[in-house]
């Protein structure tokens, strides 16, 4: 046994194997070998004790956050002008602000402090929508190596309905795109998604173009779906063919034929929710972002019966924050809100948001979000207190999650390397 490879940290272990309930170690051996995940010890094996250990006394360890859609290059724009819903707010702020990532300069500043917000978050790996300047995105595949985050980090695609200045030639769109892929593919953490930014700044020609990269290199998609009401009634105008917003995308192959992020899906049928479900398209809740832009609440209770697989997401700029723990409480408390006028509908509970921000948005790169034996070795460090009255180990994840910051964390580690 190859001795480098092997991290030991010590600490009070606890993860969700399963959605709804936490596994709790405490004072316990967390191992990996070689970035993944070999066991949890209550004592130390023989063959592991000249081995250094990392001890962080009884602070929790707990796995990485997840990210499942945020756009890094509105990292600067966070906070403004959140008075506007989608469309306009599109038009009045994104546009702009992404426009400027035309400069390499502008770009390196603002990707790189978007890189260090996630790793002082505990966030260890996300699914990013960059802009549409190939040099700038490639220059954000870079920063997210050099940090050791693992990410799906997608090329904007959007080539009509949007202002000239960020509006782009079809084919050069689709080269560009391919170009970035074949830089990429072989990447062992950061890896290229096929992005269109949404059906409405998508020609048919752009999404065909997209399906066929997706299935050639057997990518895996991100877009956005059934966010905001005016949004909806402008996909129909467009693609009067499809009588359902996801059509568009499924016609392209850009639905579920290759692992597919949808964030929002706020305003679905119930058959629509069903077809997430048996599509396995993974929807990404963006509670700040919903509330935000005032777009609506997703009826997340309602999804899981119907047994879809949800991830959550910052979704800055729409959303205020990077710190997937608020994301969490945010989640719960739309929940809450949702289940006094469908009392069907139970609120989320604790354990149910944290898979969702771990194992749950975890499976969209494999084994990742969760200390079972395989699994990544993606773990952070949680500092605890030093209280007058010990809290319990439940009590001390409820504590971080709900008043936490990133001063709480004292350690990240992705795939076993220490961030
Ligand atoms: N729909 C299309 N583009 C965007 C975006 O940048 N943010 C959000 N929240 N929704 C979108
Ligand atoms: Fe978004």
């Amino acid at each position: 046994m190859e001795k480098k490879y092997i991290l030991i940290l010590k600490g009070t272990i606890l993860f969700t194997p399963t959605a709804g309930k936490f596994e709790i170690h405490p004072d316990s051996y967390l191992i990996a070998q070689g970035g993944l995940i070999c066991g949890i010890y209550k004592d130390l094996p023989e063959k592991y004790k000249d081995l250094t250990i990392e001890d962080y006394g009884n602070s929790l360890i707990i796995p990485g956050f997840v990210d499942l859609h945020t756009h890094a290059p509105q990292f600067n724009q966070i906070g403004l002008g959140l008075d506007y819903k989608l469309l306009d707010w599109l038009n009045h702020y994104t546009f702009q602000e992404e426009n400027k990532f035309r400069q390499i300069e502008y770009a390196q500043k603002v990707y790189e402090k978007f890189a260090d917000t996630l790793v002082s978050s505990g966030t260890t790996r996300s699914a990013i929508f960059a802009t549409i300047h190939p040099k700038s995105c490639q220059i954000l595949f870079e920063i997210l190596k050099k940090k050791g985050l693992g990410a799906y980090l997608g090329k904007v695609n959007m080539d009509t309905k949007c202002p000239d200045f960020i509006k782009e030639n079809t084919q050069q769109s689709l080269a560009n795109t391919e170009e970035l892929i074949l830089a990429w593919s072989d990447s062992e953490l950061v890896k290229p998604i096929i992005t269109p930014r949404f059906a409405p700044t998508s020609t048919r020609k752009l999404l065909e173009g997209l399906g066929k990269l997706a299935l050639k290199y057997n990518l895996p998609v991100q877009s956005h779906l059934a966010e905001n009401p005016g949004e909806i009634e402008w996909v129909q105008a467009l693609f009067p063919e499809h009588d359902a917003y996801y059509k568009v995308y499924d016609h392209y192959n850009l639905f579920g034929q290759t692992p597919t992020l949808m964030a929002h899906c706020i305003h679905l049928t119930d058959d629509e929710i069903d077809i997430l479900a048996t599509k396995k398209v993974v929807p990404v809740h963006c509670p700040d972002s919903n509330l935000n832009l005032t777009s609506g609440i997703m009826p997340t209770r309602k999804m899981l019966k119907a047994g879809v697989n949800i991830g959550l997401g910052s979704d800055i700029g729409a959303g205020h924050s990077l710190f997937m723990p608020q994301i969490i409480v945010r989640a719960i408390q739309l929940s809450k809100i949702y289940s006094l006028q469908h009392e069907e509908d139970a609120p989320l509970t604790l354990p149910e948001a944290f898979y969702m921000a771990t194992k749950g948005g975890g499976s969209f790169f494999g084994k990742v979000g969760s200390f079972e034996p395989g699994y990544a070795a993606d773990a952070i460090v949680i500092k605890n207190e030093n209280l007058p009255s010990e809290l319990s180990p439940l009590e001390e994840i409820q504590r971080f999650i709900y008043t936490g910051s990133a001063q709480n964390i004292a350690a990240r580690y992705t795939a076993g390397k220490k961030l």
